[in-house]
């Protein structure tokens, strides 16, 4: 890695977030999509779940419903998520776990808390992000996977001022693989006062940071992104990260991926690349093609 010779990211727009209500009523910070800002490719959106704390009994969720033409991709910092999906899938994760779910051709699921959440409340924390799929991936098998918290890589600069949790990509010398269709990458990042890295994110990308918490300093130019700003980087091959002058760390998603750069036609759950798609994957939904949940009797 020859950091002396990259090019580094500077911030080209930034967007804050708005309040969103999705699933049964929970509320989200979503940066994409909002007005003027379909996407940023391939990131089709962008959702910070909480951080919210639920009494015993309040917790809620999104029930049985369907998604068609790309990739989700959860990560739960607080609290336990429990999914069900028409392709037989299920699985609950929790703090510091990754799920990767490819809806392609259609999956109906339910991302709901666990049953002791609901129970016994408590806090609840995460991200969901949307990853396109290409055209010729949009009628792809539905799959389901797992990433434990442990299996997640963490590295801290030579100064302790930096820590990251590597979803998918490489930094400070560790690098993790999800198994997305599209190559992306997925960097949790806590910069303390006076942490200043550097990471290498493929010129073939496009690159975003999203601050959740405090204020981080981006760029050569060390712009001040806060708390609830997504920046979107203009050119480079490599990103630069700093923690604020002074006070609290900074907490920011580092979310880069190969643009697919087709025509988007999307909506609510369904994204594909045209109208006529759009309403065909209504009618395949409406008619029972992406399935149902089996449920056994001991869940009702
Ligand atoms: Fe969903």
């Amino acid at each position: 890695m020859l950091t002396s010779m990259s090019t580094i990211r500077e911030v080209a727009r930034t967007v804050t977030a708005h309040r969103q209500h999705e699933g049964a009523g929970f509320i989200v910070r979503r940066p994409v999509p909002t007005a003027g800002l379909e996407l940023v490719d391939p990131f089709l959106l962008i959702d910070e779940l909480g951080p919210i704390e639920y009494g015993p009994g309040e917790a809620i969720g999104a029930p049985d419903h369907p998604h068609r033409g790309f990739e989700t991709v959860s990560y739960i910092l607080e609290g336990q998520v429990f999914h069900e999906d028409s392709a037989g899938h299920r699985g609950t994760i929790g703090p510091g776990d990754v799920q990767l779910m490819t809806a392609g051709a259609g999956i109906v699921h339910s991302e709901m808390p666990s049953p002791a959440l609901r129970d016994r409340g408590g806090r609840v924390h995460g991200f969901q992000v949307w990853v396109n799929l290409p055209a010729r991936l949009k009628m792809t098998r539905p799959r389901y996977q797992e990433v434990t918290a442990a299996r997640l890589p963490v590295a801290t600069s030579a100064d302790e001022l930096a820590r990251v949790t590597i979803i998918a990509g490489e930094a400070l010398g560790a690098r993790a693989v999800i198994d997305t269709h599209t190559p992306i990458v997925y960097q949790d990042w806590t910069l303390a006062p006076g942490a200043d890295v550097t990471v290498d994110v493929p010129a073939d990308h496009d690159a975003l940071v999203y601050v959740f918490g405090g204020a981080a300093q981006l760029g050569a130019q060390g712009r001040v992104v806060r708390d609830g700003q997504m920046a979107i980087l203009g050119a480079g091959d490599a990103v630069r990260l700093r923690g604020p002058d002074s006070g609290e760390a900074a907490r920011l998603l580092l979310l880069a991926g190969r643009p697919i750069r087709e025509p988007i036609a999307r909506h609510g759950p369904f994204v594909m690349n045209t109208r006529a798609e759009l309403v065909t994957a209504v009618e395949d939904f409406r008619s029972g093609r992406m399935g149902e949940i089996t449920r056994t009797a001991a869940r009702s």
